[in-house]
């Protein structure tokens, strides 16, 4: 099974079906969170009521993507096999790699080179939570782009933090840096990124940065020489997290419980897009909702088979 995306053709409505491949990023020694993180993986620590890992999941899911390569450091392998299994449960086709010792991001395309195999791909990091109306349509859009590199921006009060992007007034792409002193501009570039089939060429050829890490800046800033960097800002109605410190994972569960109570729909309920996308049917969700028993998110679950009602 391998994933696609069709994507309507603006000119001619004529449709494009691209095969695109996910890699979700979950290794790393996470040692921001430490003592939490001693013993566990970031990717396992619940966002209010379910796993991290499941939102940057459900984000290539709601992207159309099934076939995903999920890494992992090894200490947390067997953990995240038996939370995920191999993905049928939600029609989608998961491996697994193992990452000796945090390399850097872009080291996901050395260990996954033979996994992406020429195809188109995206890569998430298993840290960071999105949230929009829309979202769906910006990730897609993203995926129907055959060439180059897709990146989000998104503006934030501490940019130094983070990969920063600074753009003209044209609007065109000038500078990208990796945790700046002193940031160009307030907009931080975001955990997912989409590339063409040239990505893991140019990771092969990146060199390690000062602080010993392939660095995703770098492989961003090729595609930006080659004038091949799309920067899609994500607006003010937009939520992102980077789940890398204890406030950052505080305020990300108090966001997902405010907005479930709010709306009584859930975020990130991989059950729920896989249904929603026709990946699995009513008896398949039900089986999932066995899986996590007499639980609110079981009750969830059974309670979208009976929906009638129109469902936008
Ligand atoms: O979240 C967005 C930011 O993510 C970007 O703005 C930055 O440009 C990008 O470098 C990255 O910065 P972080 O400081 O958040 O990266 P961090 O080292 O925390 O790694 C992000 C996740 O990826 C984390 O959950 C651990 C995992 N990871 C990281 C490295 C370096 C791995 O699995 N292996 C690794 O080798």
């Amino acid at each position: 099974m391998v994933a696609s995306v069709i994507a309507k053709n603006g000119s001619g409505g004529k449709q494009m079906e691209i095969m695109r491949k996910g890699i979700l990023l979950a290794g790393g020694a996470n040692s921001r969170l430490y003592p939490t993180t001693r013993a566990t993986a970031k990717s396992l620590l619940p966002i209010y009521d379910k796993p991290l890992i499941y939102y940057s999941l459900s984000t290539l899911m709601l992207t159309g993507i099934r076939d995903i390569l999920i890494i992992t450091s090894p200490d947390h392998l067997e953990a995240h096999k038996r939370l995920l299994l191999d993905g049928s449960q939600w029609g989608l086709r998961l491996s697994y790699i193992v990452q000796d010792k945090p390399r850097g991001i872009a080291d996901a395309f050395i260990l996954g080179r033979d996994f992406v195999d020429n195809s188109p791909s995206a890569l998430i990091l298993g840290d960071n939570l999105y949230y929009s109306s829309g979202l769906s349509l910006m990730l897609q859009t993203a995926a129907a782009q055959e060439e180059g590199a897709t990146v989000f921006a998104y503006q934030v009060p501490d940019p130094s933090a983070f990969g920063v992007v600074e753009f003209d007034n044209n609007g065109k792409v000038v500078s990208l840096e990796e945790k700046p002193a002193k940031p160009k501009s307030p907009y931080a570039v975001t955990g997912c990124y989409f590339y063409d089939t040239d990505v893991c060429d140019i990771v092969k050829n990146l060199k390690p940065s000062e602080r010993g890490e392939l660095e995703i800046t770098d492989v961003n800033r090729e595609y930006m020489h080659l004038d091949k960097l799309h920067v899609q800002y994500m607006g003010r109605g937009a939520a992102w997290f980077d789940t890398g410190t204890p406030n950052s994972l505080a305020e990300a569960a108090n966001f997902v419980h405010v907005i479930q109570k709010q709306q009584g729909q859930m975020i990130a309920c991989p059950e729920e897009i896989s249904w929603r996308n026709g990946w699995i049917d009513d008896d398949s969700l039900l089986n999932c909702a066995d899986m996590v028993d007499k639980t609110p998110y079981g009750d969830y679950l059974r309670s979208l088979v009976n929906e009638k009602s129109f469902s936008p």
